[in-house]
């Protein structure tokens, strides 16, 4: 295993006086998971060998099977597993998302696992070593799930800010996400779990995205949006794809013959696995065709009788369905071979070196935008702060859908700066940013009075007889996509879930609730709120409708008895005809917030008043940024809060230092009047920590902007094409997204592609280069001295970037080539060395109908972001 040291970069100036391990403390909305067993702490990681030839051995198991066999692997046998055939040796693997953890088998409130910095924050690392790590110890986070294959990682491209994956996945730079994403899959797959790097291709948005065409020219489909996954694919040869749900140029990607097979296939060579996003599969012969090989999660709806109607009928040949079943043997074959023990219950492995690499992660990726008077680095011993804002008592550690998790822990910005400031730390909340109410769950107990919500559940749609399974949810966040017991229910359900909801203070208090299918909430007996034939959509749990609001007078310890009954009929009813089924999952959302007590901005005034510093931590969070929809606006939520917020304690105390916590930019429109800008992401179970750290200089920031802080959501590239319309968007902007774009248009952007400042200083040498003349297939070696003259040790990411000064082609005014992080000691000096051939310099010239590294001048630019070319 790689020891920390050396992915590490940066100490910092003032000495760690606190305990470098604190005990978690935990998040209001964690949950508990009963029966899950626990593997010592400290137990070593197993190291595994992978061996090779498992086509070989996949084609010997493949001759075995009869057609029905074959047909049968062709899609999953649940919601996360492969088919298994035990009597041909051939095992069932299982599936987890996602990006920023192993999840397990459960959506919501599952095994609890390490919460990793989200992808836009492991790509503000610029650390390749780093990334490889990650990728170690979410595989041994996978094993710990039973996971064989994690749906990760990441890699669309942030084509706008508002997308609402974008904090999931890397960047707005193809080499940068690439070559990252590289790392995390040797990483994962040299510990025998499969990577699948997802969502291929032309998934930048969330809006309609089970139905929308991406319209995008060859060009740009080149040269931005299949470039990460070339890169990955060409250097980490990852044993799984998973194909998007939108329409690429028209033709679903799960049954895209030009990027699936001319593409990934034919010219990549592909040797791995494609399988179908959940649901993403839109034909029987089609998509086999094209080499979608297998279709998750479980259903009839395309595959099994289907593809042998399709085989009979001619349109499918047994070379297609030998193909597609081989390349899902050879997964199984990657993963877990011939080994047909049952598999264990899921475990959780909550390791002290997986905290430390989470922390050290976390750290590389907070990005310090802004530093003006030296005001960061605070002086624990000596400064009186007030820490402020609606994220600083709260865990913001990841954005939502499939990627968010149950952490083992996480850790609170105010608590982790209490360990460390040697002063009293004054704390205001200052605004609300809900999207939603709060999730009821802390307030709730179910009907033995244990905390949560008591579920009776009953076999068919109607409530007749009796339950016939009865659980205790402990979130009344009811996501039911696959946790519903359909084993006992079978498919059509209806459930009736109760909670006794205790106020802690009298008032008048707001209660909240959603639904998926039709729903009825009763306050006390009494019809509250009637969702059973609700029509307008909202954006929680993927099919939802909007969140209805009551208003009721309660008395401080006297519960309130809340019950729903739902359904899993599909609502709103007109998408029964649309999708051609009556009942799909169903689920609801309780969400409740007591009447303010106090005055949220006078009492942050007062607190930033009497600091010498202010930290204000703002920023969105899982609710703001999930799968599922998009953003609709760059601005801080909620309805300017934030801002105000900002606005009146830097008028109040000068000496003021922004956190913001997101997965995209966000408008900052104080930032000419703020001091000091942390830009801390989401940073997973360690976020408060690893924020400590940096704002105290026990560590000194290095993280990097993988992509544009513009200054108006106008300036953006893909603002006229955004998300497009009747199902269609176009993707106009073709090469010129992110820095290109601005580079173009020489809009200023309010921190460019590659930004990141440290406490010390670095000074560039002259670069030099191996050879002025870049022959086909050779290399040119360029090299440059970089030195730390500032006061601490620190971390810079040199950046190379390539401008075609003559080109048959327009090209970008520049455009990344490599780059290389390198940590040096006060004083030190170190010569980097990096390599430049034909793909620093070639373009898609689609006439051509390939990459060409024309002959001509090129200038290599080296710098330490898209805007500080030295
Ligand atoms: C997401 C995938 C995810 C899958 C399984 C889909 O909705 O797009 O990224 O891996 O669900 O949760």
């Amino acid at each position: 295993m790689t020891s920390l040291s050396s992915i590490a970069v940066g100490g910092g100036p003032f000495e760690r006086d606190t305990d470098p391990n604190p005990s978690p403390s935990s998040s209001i909305d964690s949950n508990t998971t009963p029966d899950t067993d626990f593997t010592p702490m400290g137990s070593p990681f197993q190291e595994v060998a992978v061996p090779k030839n498992k086509r070989f051995l996949a084609k010997k198991k493949l001759a075995n099977l009869t057609q029905e066999e074959k047909i049968s692997l062709l899609t999953a046998a649940d919601f996360w597993r492969t088919k298994s055939i035990p009597e041909k040796g051939i095992p069932a693997v299982k599936t987890s998302d996602g990006p920023n953890g192993a999840r397990g088998g459960i959506f919501v409130g599952g095994t609890k696992a390490a919460l990793f910095p989200c992808g836009i924050s492991l790509a503000a690392t610029w650390n390749k070593a780093l990334l490889r790590e990650v990728g170690r110890h979410l595989a041994e986070e996978a094993k710990a799930r039973q996971a064989n294959i994690l749906l990760a990682p990441t890699v669309c491209m942030h084509r706008h800010p508002l997308g609402g994956r974008n904090f999931e996945s890397f960047s707005e730079d193809p080499l940068l996400t690439g070559k990252l994403a590289a790392q995390y899959i040797k990483g994962l797959q040299e510990r025998g779990v499969a990577a699948t790097i997802k969502h291929f291709v032309g998934n930048e948005q969330e809006t309609h995205r089970l139905t929308v065409n991406s319209v995008i020219a060859e060009r740009p489909l080149r040269e931005i949006y299949l470039r990460p996954f070339e890169i990955a694919v060409r250097e980490a040869k990852p044993w799984a794809v998973m194909s998007s749900y939108n329409l690429v140029n028209g033709v679903h990607a799960d049954m895209n013959t030009h990027t699936l097979k001319e593409v990934l296939r034919d010219e990549w060579k592909f040797d791995g696995a494609v399988m179908s996003d959940w649901g993403g599969v839109n034909s029987t012969a089609e998509s086999i065709k094209a080499g979608c090989d297998i279709e998750f999660p479980h259903s009839k709806k395309w595959r099994y009788e289907k593809v042998m109607e399709a085989l009979n009928k001619g349109e499918l040949s047994q070379a297609d369905i030998d193909r597609a079943a081989e390349n899902v043997l050879t997964l199984v074959e990657r993963t877990k071979g011939s080994d047909l023990t049952p598999e264990a219950a899921e475990r959780e492995d909550d390791r002290e070196e997986t905290r430390e690499l989470i922390r050290e992660a976390g750290i590389q990726g907070l990005t310090l935008l802004k530093n003006e008077g030296s005001i960061l680095p605070i002086n624990p011993k000596t400064t009186k702060v007030a820490v402020i804002g609606p994220n600083a008592n709260r865990a913001i550690a990841g954005g939502g859908g499939s990627a968010s998790l149950n952490p083992y822990y996480t850790t609170l910005p105010l608590d982790s700066i209490r360990k460390v400031a040697e002063k009293p730390v004054t704390y205001a909340q200052g605004c609300h940013i809900y999207k939603w109410l709060p999730v009821a769950s802390p307030y709730c107990s179910d009907k033995t009075g244990k905390p949560g919500v008591t579920i009776e559940w009953f076999k068919g749609d109607k409530f007749k007889g009796e339950p016939v399974v009865i659980q205790r949810r402990t979130n009344t966040d009811l996501f039911l996509w696959d946790s519903a017991p359909l084993a006992q229910t079978g498919p059509e359900w209806s459930a009736i879930a109760t909670t006794y909801l205790t106020p802690k203070h009298s008032g008048k208090h707001t209660i909240s609730y959603m639904s998926v299918g039709p729903g009825k909430l009763y306050i006390n007996g009494k019809l509250s709120l009637d969702l059973w034939d609700w029509t307008e959509e909202g954006e929680a749990m993927f099919d939802g409708s909007v969140d209805y609001l009551v208003e009721l007078e309660m008395v401080a310890n006297r519960p309130v008895e809340l019950r729903v009954e739902m359904t899993n009929e599909l609502r709103p009813l007109s998408k029964q005809k649309q999708m051609g089924m009556t009942h799909r999952y169903g689920g609801c959302r309780i969400g409740y917030k007591e009447a303010d007590q106090i005055d949220y901005l006078q009492q942050a005034i007062a607190a930033a008043s009497s600091a010498d510093v202010a930290i204000v931590i703002v920023g969105l969070d899982a609710e703001w940024e999930s799968e599922g929809y998009d953003r609709q606006t760059m601005d801080l939520p909620y309805n300017g809060s934030q801002d105000r917020l900002i606005e009146a304690v830097v008028a109040a105390n000068p000496n003021t230092v922004v956190v913001n916590q997101s997965g995209s930019p966000v408008t900052m429109p104080w930032a000419d009047r703020v001091p000091a800008i942390l830009q801390a992401w989401y940073q997973g179970q360690e976020a408060g920590n690893a924020l400590a750290d940096v704002l105290f200089g026990l560590r000194n920031p290095s993280g990097k902007l993988p992509c544009t802080f513009p200054k108006r959501l106008e300036d953006t590239p893909a603002y006229h094409n955004w998300p497009g319309e009747n199902l269609e968007v176009i993707y106009g902007e073709g090469i010129y997204i992110g820095y290109r774009h601005y580079d173009r248009t020489k809009i200023a952007p309010l921190f460019p592609f590659g930004h990141g400042l440290s406490y010390t200083k670095f000074e560039y040498g002259r670069p030099s280069l191996s050879s002025r003349v870049l022959r086909e297939n050779g290399v040119i070696e360029l090299c440059v001295a970089i030195s730390n003259v500032g006061e601490y040790d620190g971390a810079e990411t040199v950046q190379v970037y390539v401008r075609d000064e003559k080109s048959k082609l327009p090209r970008p005014e520049k455009e990344l080539v490599a780059f290389e992080k390198v940590a040096l000691e006060r004083g030190e000096t170190k010569h980097l060395r990096m390599e430049l051939d034909k793909y620093a310099v070639g373009y898609y010239d689609t006439d051509k109908k390939g990459w060409v590294a024309e002959e001509g001048r090129f200038v290599v630019l080296v710098g330490s972001s898209a805007g500080d070319i030295k």
